[in-house]
């Protein structure tokens, strides 16, 4: 047996992976464990987490793989802070505390974190080559081109090549600080959310904005070849040397300085997603295209935190080369930790891999699962109303009907979902067909804007009656942005044309209006027999009453707080929310039957630790 242990951290999003064998045995982020969101810190709750899981001993473990290597990161910084100096200073000092203390201590860091009970090497795997392998190891196809995008690793910031059986290569790459991840992250920063985690907001609010700033971006903020790449033209940036994303000039050529936090969003914010958008799609679609015409090859794979774009990764595959498209779920730093694992098991160590059809992710769901007696416990401990089922078809059956009547559910199965998004095992359902659903799912559970829509899951074998996708195209991990169909749209009535911006969400535009975006996309999760049988047996129930296979999947928290992990966690979230009913397993508590209640003010405070993205 050989088990190899994966870890990222120190950026954001820190993780840690296990591979046994080949196998992914589990992976976890920090922030589920720590309650902090994209927490950095090093993942000791994640490593202690999978090395439980396995039972194993950090004497166990044959190899430990850190997703990057630190001193060539440390030289970017050292490099690019000399090239501005003096100027940047006060970033850089910023930046030296962490690394004085930690990264450039790594060894230090992991074996105590092993409780220094690790008695091997530790390995570094680069960045690049760690998210490579997470998309491609871990996929479906025998060969693939490869293509990872990210803000920047330690000085590649895009990549691509080729894998095939059980190696990869990377042939090319974009360096820092041309960077699409940074570009996307500017117009983030510039728009008034926050870097690294608003960047999906800025997504959200694309449709409702039309794309006038696009040839702005691209005649002055860079020079974008045929081919896909492309330089930035650094006097409108101020990431290599500032404390800020975008400069005074970036500023003045949008006509205002950046956007404050929480502050009203406008059409003018509207029409600059719009348009950062339609570059970035631009640009993948131009370096997909250039990777076919290079490597020859039907499939590709993606990872990076840029592959977390899905309306990018949609267009791609409708409008792109390739015939299949798979996308490591944790396509971000998370991901690394599982990447590097895998890539000291094939690339390293020369072990086989043979891709039979589905991908080696499991579902994704990597995480830890919580028994009975767990559960029980935590409910008793809360003295909490609750019933329980004796079979999954009973629970399956009851849950269906409080869905087609319109309840809001917290949805806790089986292992934790890896990569940030919940794909059915801490989800929180509801009814697609309502059309208030959207508005209270937002305002009365998630307290958020209202501009976001809502994902949709669709029972596998429907996938292409609702959505305009292939019959049986798989979206397991909902990282593909499609239109509804045509034949489920529905005319917008006459007093529609008066209304503006984020009202635009309130009309009714397809037969499951609470998951149709204003221009009639919405991002799809598909959901089979194989990877997710009980979700799947609900879905099946509903759409037996209702004749809709489609229901409304969000992660199970309120804003910026890290998806639920334990059955505390997720009565915590129930009863600080309008949430109506939880399951716990075949557990079910009705919030109506719960005699404890809590008061607005312990509501409120438990909020105020979750700001907005
Ligand atoms: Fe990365």
């Amino acid at each position: 047996m050989t088990a190899i242990l994966g870890i990222s951290a120190f950026y954001h999003d820190s993780a840690a992976a296990l591979v046994i064998d080949g196998e992914i045995v589990a992976a976890a982020q920090e922030e589920r464990f720590t309650r902090k969101k994209h927490d950095f810190r090093f993942p000791q709750q994640a490593v202690d987490y999978c090395l439980e899981e396995a039972g194993l001993d950090p004497e166990d473990l044959d190899f430990v793989g850190f997703y990057d290597k630190s001193l060539t990161k440390f030289e970017r910084l050292l490099e690019t802070y000399l090239a501005f100096a003096p100027a940047g200073y006060a970033s850089f000092r910023r930046a030296m505390p962490l690394w004085l203390k930690q990264k450039l201590h790594l060894p230090r860091e992991m074996s105590h974190g092993l409780h220094e009970r690790y008695p091997g090497r530790f390995v570094f795997t680069d960045h690049h080559e760690s998210h490579a392998a997470s998309a491609f190891f871990a996929s479906p196809f025998d060969e693939a081109a490869i293509l990872t995008l990210d803000g920047v690793g330690e000085w590649s910031t895009t990549c691509y090549g080729v894998g095939r059986g059980n190696k990869l290569e990377l042939t090319h790459e974009l360096r820092f600080p041309h960077s699409l991840g940074l570009l996307y992250s500017a117009f983030t920063y510039y728009i008034g959310f926050r870097v690294n985690s608003g960047e999906y907001k800025v997504m959200g609010l694309a449709p409702y904005g039309k794309p006038i700033f696009r040839k702005r971006i691209l005649d002055n903020l860079m020079d974008l070849k045929a081919d896909g790449s492309f330089r930035m033209d650094m006097s409108y940036f101020n990431f290599c040397q500032g404390l800020t994303m975008t400069s005074r000039k970036f500023d003045k050529l949008f006509g205002g300085p950046p956007g404050k936090p929480e502050s009203q969003v406008g059409q003018r914010e509207m029409d600059l997603a719009a348009s950062v958008q339609s570059v970035t799609e631009e640009i993948m679609l131009r370096m997909a295209n250039h990777l076919q015409e290079k490597t020859g090859m039907k499939h590709l794979v993606l990872a990076g935190g840029v592959a977390l774009n899905c309306v990018g990764n949609g267009r791609i595959l409708r409008e792109g080369p390739f015939e299949k498209l798979w996308i490591q779920p944790a396509a971000g730093d998370a991901g690394g930790a599982l990447g590097t694992a895998l890539f000291i098991w094939h690339q390293l160590l020369d072990r086989p891999r043979n891709p039979q059809g589905k991908d080696k992710q499991k579902g994704s769901l990597l995480g830890p699962q919580f028994d009975d007696d767990q559960i029980l416990k935590t409910l008793s401990e809360h003295e909490a109303v609750f019933s329980s089922c004796d079979s999954d078809d009973e629970l399956c059956e009851q849950i269906a009907d409080l869905i087609a009547q319109e309840k809001v559910i917290g949805w806790f199965q089986g292992r934790m979902e890896f990569g940030p998004r919940a794909l059915g095992a801490r989800s929180i359902l509801g009814d697609a067909r309502s059309t208030k659903m959207q508005s209270v799912m937002n305002l009365k559970i998630k307290f958020r804007e209202s501009f976001r829509p809502f994902a949709p899951i669709v029972l596998q074998e429907y996938v292409d009656h609702y959505f305009e996708m292939r019959p049986y195209e798989e979206s397991p991990y909902m990282l593909l942005v499609a239109p509804v169909r045509k034949e489920i749209r529905r005319q917008l009535g006459s007093d529609y044309d008066g209304s503006f911006g984020i009202d635009k969400l309130n009309y009714c535009r397809s037969s499951i209006p609470a998951v149709t975006h204003v221009d009639y996309s919405a991002r799809v999760q598909t959901v089979d027999k194989d990877r997710n049988p009980l979700l799947h047996l609900l879905m099946t129930r509903f759409h037996e009453k209702t004749g809709c296979p489609v229901l409304i999947n969000t992660s199970f928290n309120v804003r910026s707080e890290p998806i639920v992990c334990s059955p505390e966690d997720a009565y915590r979230c129930f009863m600080m929310t309008d949430m109506d009913v939880l399951v716990l397993g075949r557990h079910v508590l009705l919030k109506e039957e719960q005699e404890k209640q809590l008061s607005d003010v312990d509501r409120q405070e438990h909020l105020a630790q979750f700001k907005l993205d």
